[in-house]
């Protein structure tokens, strides 16, 4: 049984000079969430939002806010992006000394706690925290920058990732980020992902966002 297909549209790729418009044409469109990727030009070679953003963000929308955290120094910057209204955090095995320890903090701010693996982390290194998480993020490119190409390798990592969390942690979500279009929309679904994170595809294309999102869903249900 899979969770519920989510589309997740990454304000990364937005025109930040009309974000609030953005975000109203996707949520009336049937956004699930909105991505907000956080970026500390340490962790990742680019720098974006803070929780200054997110804060702003609370303000124009109703939709959960999904932030990726790709910064270093993830546990120092919980509280304030829970503070600023963050529904989730993900936060990167890579980057976190005590993964056990970031991950039940998130948990204990009272919202749900995400773990990310970049493409070159085998997804068993996961397995012993597994249990303790609302939601896997899988990168299918290496994280800093939108409009990059999905990785093929991916789909083997997303089956990986379900049968793991069939047996371990069933109504966990698995969402995956980077070059996610409407071409490869639904590979990633038949391969277990349910949270289709995407940049580009939605604010990057002719026709507007809103379409996007409809045409990204439908390619993702396979019509
Ligand atoms: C990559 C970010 C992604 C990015 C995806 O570092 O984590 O969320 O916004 O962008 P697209 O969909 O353009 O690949
Ligand atoms: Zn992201």
């Amino acid at each position: 049984m899979m969770p519920k297909l989510k589309i997740a549209p990454s304000i990364l790729a937005a025109d930040l000079t009309r974000l609030g418009e953005e975000i109203a044409a996707v949520e009336a469109a049937g956004a699930d969430m909105i991505h907000v990727d956080v970026m500390d030009g340490h962790y990742v070679p680019n720098l974006s939002f803070g929780p200054m953003v997110v804060e702003a963000l609370r303000r124009v929308t109703k939709l959960p806010l999904d932030v990726h955290l790709m910064i270093s120094n993830a546990d120092q910057f919980l509280k304030p992006f829970a503070d600023a209204g963050a529904d989730t955090l993900t936060v990167h095995l890579e980057a976190c000394t005590h993964i056990h320890r970031t991950l039940h903090a998130i948990r204990e701010l009272g919202i749900q706690a995400g773990l990310a693996l970049n493409p070159g982390t085998p997804v068993d290194l996961a397995s012993e925290i597994i249990a303790d998480i609302d939601l896997l993020l899988l990168l299918c490119v290496n994280p800093g920058f939108g409009g990059q190409q999905f990785i093929e390798r991916s789909i083997q990592r997303i089956q990986r990732a379900r049968s793991m969390l069939d047996m371990y942690n069933p109504q966990a979500d698995i969402e995956v980020d980077g070059g996610i279009d409407q071409a490869i929309a639904e590979r990633v679904v038949m391969a277990g992902a349910n949270i289709l994170v995407a940049g580009t595809a939605i604010f990057g294309v002719e026709g507007g966002p809103a379409a996007a999102v409809r045409q990204l869903r439908k390619a993702a249900q396979g019509n």
